[in-house]
């Protein structure tokens, strides 16, 4: 049984609200009654994933994850991130694609755009590494932890990714160097599989803490596992109500609640009847810069989810008002392949007045008394409109606020429409036979062992 404590700041009946799906400004690009056509269809791939009977039933450890979390699972975890907050300024999050990215959108999302700037901090600076293989990135990450106290949390599902396994082998010798080889067995956790891999060998032979991420949860399916859940406990944010938004979009999203009701239903119904019309881009819009890693991790999880087989939508995403001044051109008047959807959050969760100036040499007094967010409120509405106008369909996705439950909600939510959504499309939403191209051309070129028959052929070609 899962304790979720009363909502800072809310009171008791604002916690039953739900992320809120409008699909209406799709229609006169699609038609009602076309989208409504996909009730059955929609029926039987929510059921193949319930039954298990769909592409890929191997991968549905998502699938009923919050309502199976229990509680000394969250203090275990809780219990851990302790440890890091109060041994680490810094906690280097290692770990690439789904390894990474859920953590990051939740922590970008909730954290104070300046925070990092205090030095007086409640909660560790979180940083990323292993996402890149950029020599610049790791040179200036490990000299600015020359001088700070740190930790590590290694998250790699295979173990044997190379991006994150080359960060790990850094900067665990940087730790053991500035702070000795016992001291830093107890700042270093490892997410992995429960057997395989050279993290897991890694951790048992260290003795690091480590946690599972089971078999049948893909990397871009997985951060309401240890893999999001311990970084974000670490940044200082509230998993437990993160927990409680995802079991709310379990209940909603599931088997029982009728087609017009279901928000994974309809989102998945609309965007495959709109890739059909032609709208082959799904454009991700966001109007708060801290959202701009939650559309990361979504194209992630649509991406490598939808696109195989020569099918999928697209996913792209743009930061407004930014990218208004860049990319709203394209989407103004560019080819008519795309649609929106919006990620709107209805109430901010600070106030800024804008102030009367007497001079009124910048001709904003109209402004005055108003909040800042009403000006960002009016920039999406006038956005949308003419986008529309534009002959770009628009859906929206409210969050009451920005927290960790809505925000629970809001991933639960995309992962069950993604679900959905693929079998729909007549894909396996869960596997990634892709990705993996690159890596074999660069191992060829690396001469790993093991790849010389590849090394032959590729350097017959360059
Ligand atoms: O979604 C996925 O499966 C991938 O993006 C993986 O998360 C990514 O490739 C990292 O893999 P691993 O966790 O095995 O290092």
């Amino acid at each position: 049984m899962l304790t979720i404590p009363p909502f800072r700041g809310l009171g008791g009946l604002k916690i039953m609200e739900t992320i809120k799906l409008s699909i209406d400004k799709a229609f006169g690009f699609v038609s009602e009654q076309a989208v409504a056509g996909y009730k059955a269809q929609i029926a039987e791939a929510n059921a193949a994933l319930h039954n298990g009977t769909g592409k890929g039933s191997d991968f549905l450890g998502w699938l009923n994850l919050p309502t199976s979390i229990d509680d000394a699972f969250l203090s275990d975890i809780e219990n851990t991130a302790k440890i890091l907050r109060e041994n680490c300024e810094v906690v280097v999050v290692i770990g690439i694609g789904g390894s990474y990215l859920g953590a990051k959108a939740v922590i970008d999302a909730l954290s104070n755009s300046f925070d990092w700037l205090k030095t007086e901090r409640k909660s560790p600076v979180v940083v990323y590494a292993g996402q890149n293989i950029g020599e610049d990135y790791l040179y200036e990450l490990q000299e600015m932890l020359k001088t700070r106290k740190f930790g590590i949390i290694s998250i790699s599902k295979s173990g044997t990714t190379t991006e994150p396994a080359l960060a790990f082998r850094l900067l665990k010798t940087q730790l053991e160097e500035q702070q000795g080889k016992a001291a830093a067995q107890k700042l270093i956790v490892a997410v992995t599989d429960k057997a395989r891999g050279a993290l897991r060998t890694l951790a048992v032979q260290e003795g690091y803490k480590t946690y599972v991420i089971e078999d049948n949860i893909g990397g871009r399916y997985s951060v309401l596992t240890p893999v999001g859940l311990l970084p974000i406990a670490v940044a200082g944010f509230d998993i437990r109500q993160l927990i409680a938004g995802a079991v709310k979009m379990e209940t909603l999203c599931g088997t029982e609640t009728p087609f017009e009701e279901n928000p994974a239903a309809q989102y998945a119904a609309v965007r495959n009847e709109l890739y059909k019309s032609g709208k082959k881009i799904e454009i991700l819009v966001n109007f708060h810069p801290k959202m701009h890693f939650v559309a990361e991790w979504w194209k992630q999880l649509y991406g490598e989810s939808e696109g195989k087989d020569n099918l999928g939508i697209f996913p792209a995403s743009v930061d407004f008002t930014s990218d208004l001044h860049s990319m709203g051109q394209w989407i103004q008047e560019g080819e008519r392949s795309i649609f929106e959807t919006v990620i709107s959050i209805k109430e901010s969760n600070n106030t800024k007045i804008f102030p009367n100036d007497e001079s009124n040499l910048d001709g904003l007094n109209f402004l005055a008394g108003k909040r800042v967010d009403e000006v960002n409120k009016m920039a999406e509405l006038g956005t949308m409109i003419a986008h529309i106008d534009g002959g770009v369909p628009n859906l929206k996705i409210e969050l009451p606020k920005l927290n960790e439950y809505y925000l629970g909600q809001l991933l639960y939510f995309f992962e069950k429409a993604c679900g959905i959504s693929g079998y729909v499309l007549g894909v396996n939403p869960f596997d990634q036979p892709g990705v993996e191209a690159y890596k074999k051309n660069m191992f060829a070129l690396l001469e790993k062992p093991g790849f010389e028959e590849e090394t032959k052929a590729i350097k017959a070609r360059i």
